[in-house]
C-alpha cells in the first residue's frame, strides 16, 4: 500500500526505571496501528503484560553501577512464526514447536550466561536450547553511559524475531559523570529507526520465496522494507519548540545503512556520542551515515528556527550498501518530518549546554608482534546462477569449533579482511573496541595470489612495498566510526583494523568472570546474514 509520510506523530516508548527492584519482561503476539491508514499489524512485542507490550519495547533506564534485575519470559505461543522460517538454514528448531526467544543486550558488558546466546533460546513451553542457562538475567551496569539496545538473538531467526519486533532501547546513565546541561526530559527523545514492508491487511512482507529456493527455499540475503519507521510508526512527524534537543538515535533495521541529513542547511547535527558512550570531543556534521545496530547521541539545535518550519531527516543510502543499484531496491529517502512550533508564551525552557569535550579515549597502544594479530576474512558463496547461498567469517560455519578465544586482559588487533562487494557492520559481544584503521587494496590482484603462484600480492606487506596489495595508506577512523565501537562498517576491498581490549574500558579486570558460561558470539549485524553462517562463537580465556 502507498502511506502518505508525516500524518502520525512520534511515538515515544514507555520507560521502565530498572535501577531498582527485579523486572518481569516478556514477549506476546498483537497487534498494533503502524500509521493512521494501515490495519492493525500482528508483531511480537516485549513488555510486562500482553496489555502493555509495545513495538519497540519499553525503553529501559538503568544508572551506571546499579545491577538490573530482569526476568525475560516467552508468552508467545504460536505453533510457529508467523514470518516464514527457514528450515534449510541452521536454526533452534524446537521439537515440540513454537516460537523460540532469546535475549541480548547489544553493547552490554556482562558473563555470557546472560549474554542472549544464540542457543540459549526458550519457549513458551519451556522448551530450551543447548546452551540455556536461565531466564533471570543480572546486568551489571558497570560500563560507561551510553545507549544499548535489546533485541532477540534466537539462532537462524534473529532476523524473523527482530522483523517481528522484538528490539527495545537501554538508556545507561551515570549521574554523576553525565554533562550537566544536556536537553533532558522533554528534550531528549529515543529515535529507533527500522524498514519495513506492508500488504495492504497491515500484516509484515516478508519474502517466502528465497533467492535461491532450491538451496534455501526462503532465506532472502538482506530484508529490504519499503518504509522507514521510527519508534514504530511509518513516517511520523515531532513537533519541536525553538530549542536544543538530544537525541538518541539507532539504526534497528534488519539491512538497512541510512545516511541521514536534515533538509535545513542551516541546521547541523552535533553529535556528541557513539556506540560506547561519549565522544572525547563534540563533532559538528552535515550527515550521519549508520548501519545496522548503530547509535547515535546527537543534539539539533532548533532555538535560531522560525516557528512554522517543517524539517526533513532525509536518508541517501542505497541498498545493500554501498553498492546497491535503485532499479533493484529503490532508496527510500524519508524518515521523519520535524515541526517547529512557537514557544507558548507560558512554557520555560530549560537551560542547556553542550560541552565540547567529554570523556578522552585512550590511544590505543599495539605492537603487531606481541598482541596477537588476527586476519578475518568475510566472504560469500553464491550458487551457480549468482545467487548468494550464504556468508562466512574465516570460512568457517557457525558450528565449526570456537576460534577467536582471547585471553582476559590481552589486547588482540583484529584485520577484518572484506572479500565481498557490500559493506558489513561487524558487531562484537562483551566489549567495546577501537577503529585503528582502515585501508583498501586491489582485491582483483589479491585473488591472483594463487592461481599465479605469487603473481599476485599481499596483504601482509605495507602499503608502498611492491607486492603489497595495498592501494593506499591506512586510514584513521571516518568520522561515523571514531570513539568506542561495538558495531563497525567494514567496507569492501578493505582492511578494517580493530583494537581489542579485554578487560573493561578503563583497563581494569570485569567485575564479573567473563570466561564462565556458554561464551560470547561476533557476527554480521545484517540480521539475514547473521542467521545464515555469518556468526562465530567467542570465547574469553584465561
Ligand atoms: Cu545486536 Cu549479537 O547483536
Ligand atoms: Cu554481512
Amino acid at each position: 500500500p502507498k502511506l502518505t509520510p508525516y500524518i502520525d506523530p512520534l511515538p515515544i516508548p514507555k520507560k521502565i526505571d530498572v535501577s531498582v527492584g527485579k523486572h518481569v519482561i516478556g514477549a506476546y503476539r498483537i497487534t498494533q496501528k503502524l500509521h493512521s491508514h494501515l490495519p492493525p499489524t500482528t508483531l511480537y512485542a516485549y513488555g510486562t503484560s500482553q496489555k502493555t507490550a509495545t513495538y519497540p519495547g519499553p525503553t529501559l533506564e538503568a544508572i551506571r553501577n546499579k545491577p538490573a534485575h530482569i526476568r525475560w519470559e516467552n508468552h508467545i505461543h504460536d505453533a510457529e512464526t508467523f514470518l516464514i522460517t527457514d528450515r534449510s538454514i541452521h536454526w533452534a528448531n524446537p521439537k515440540r514447536g513454537g516460537v523460540p526467544i532469546v535475549t541480548h543486550l547489544h553493547g552490554g558488558e556482562l558473563e555470557s550466561a546472560y549474554d542472549g546466546h544464540p542457543e540459549a533460546w526458550f519457549t513458551a513451553s519451556g522448551e530450551k536450547g543447548k546452551k540455556f542457562v536461565t531466564q533471570n538475567y543480572t546486568y551489571p551496569n558497570s560500563q560507561p553511559a551510553t545507549l544499548l539496545w535489546y533485541h532477540d538473538h534466537t539462532v537462524g531467526i534473529t532476523r524473523n524475531n527482530v522483523l517481528a519486533g522484538l528490539a527495545g532501547l537501554y538508556i545507561l546513565r551515570s549521574p554523576s559523570e553525565d554533562p550537566k546541561h544536556l536537553p533532558s526530559g522533554d528534550y531528549e527523545i529515543p529515535l529507533v529507526i527500522q524498514d519495513k514492508q506492508f500488504w495492504a491487511n497491515g500484516s509484515i512482507n516478508f519474502p517466502d520465496v528465497g533467492d535461491s529456493p532450491a538451496n534455501h527455499p526462503n532465506w532472502c540475503p538482506e530484508y529490504f522494507g519499503d518504509t522507514i519507521l521510527v519508534n514504530g510508526k511509518v513516517w511520523p512527524y515531532l513537533n519541536v519548540y525553538p530549542a536544543k534537543y538530544r537525541f538518541r538515535m539507532l539504526n534497528g533495521a534488519n539491512a538497512r545503512f541510512f545516511n541521514l541529513t536534515l533538509s535545513e542547511p542551516s541546521l547541523k547535527f552535533i553529535q556528541i556520542g557513539t556506540d560506547g558512550g561519549f565522544l572525547p570531543f563534540s563533532l559538528t556534521r552535515p550527515y550521519l551515515l549508520i548501519g545496522p545496530a548503530y547509535r547515535l547521541d546527537l543534539i539539533i539545535d532548533f532555538s535560531k528556527i522560525a516557528p512554522g518550519t517543517k524539517i526533513y531527516l532525509n536518508n541517501s543510502a542505497s541498498a545493500p550498501f554501498p553498492a546497491g543499484d535503485d532499479a533493484f531496491v529503490p532508496r527510500i529517502s524519508s524518515v521523519l518530518e520535524f515541526r517547529v512550533l512557537r514557544k507558548p508564551s507560558k512554557l520555560r525552557i530549560p537551560f542547556t549546554s553542550v560541552p565540547k569535550s567529554f570523556v578522552p579515549v585512550p590511544r590505543p597502544y599495539y605492537n603487531l608482534k606481541k598482541n596477537v594479530h588476527r586476519r578475518l576474512t568475510l566472504t560469500e558463496a553464491d550458487d551457480l546462477d549468482g545467487n548468494p547461498l550464504f556468508s562466512l567469517l574465516d570460512n568457517r560455519r557457525w558450528e565449526d569449533p570456537v576460534t577467536e578465544k582471547p585471553k582476559l586482559g590481552s589486547v588482540e588487533v583484529w584485520d577484518i579482511i572484506n572479500l565481498t562487494p557490500d559493506a558489513h557492520p561487524i558487531h562484537l559481544h562483551l566489549i567495546q573496541f577501537l577503529l585503528l584503521q582502515q585501508q583498501e587494496f586491489n582485491q582483483t590482484l589479491y585473488e591472483l595470489e594463487d592461481v599465479n603462484g605469487g603473481a599476485g600480492c599481499s596483504l601482509s606487506q605495507s602499503f608502498g612495498h611492491p607486492k603489497s596489495c595495498f592501494i593506499e595508506a591506512p586510514r584513521g577512523p571516518s568520522h561515523e566510526q571514531v570513539g568506542w565501537k561495538d558495531t563497525v562498517i567494514v567496507y569492501p576491498s578493505t582492511v578494517t583494523r580493530l583494537w581489542t581490549k579485554w578487560t573493561t574500558r578503563e583497563g581494569k579486570p570485569f567485575s564479573f568472570d567473563a570466561t564462565s558460561g556458554p561464551g560470547y558470539v561476533w557476527h554480521c549485524h545484517i540480521l539475514d546474514h547473521e542467521d545464515n553462517d555469518m556468526m562465530r562463537p567467542l570465547k574469553v580465556v584465561r
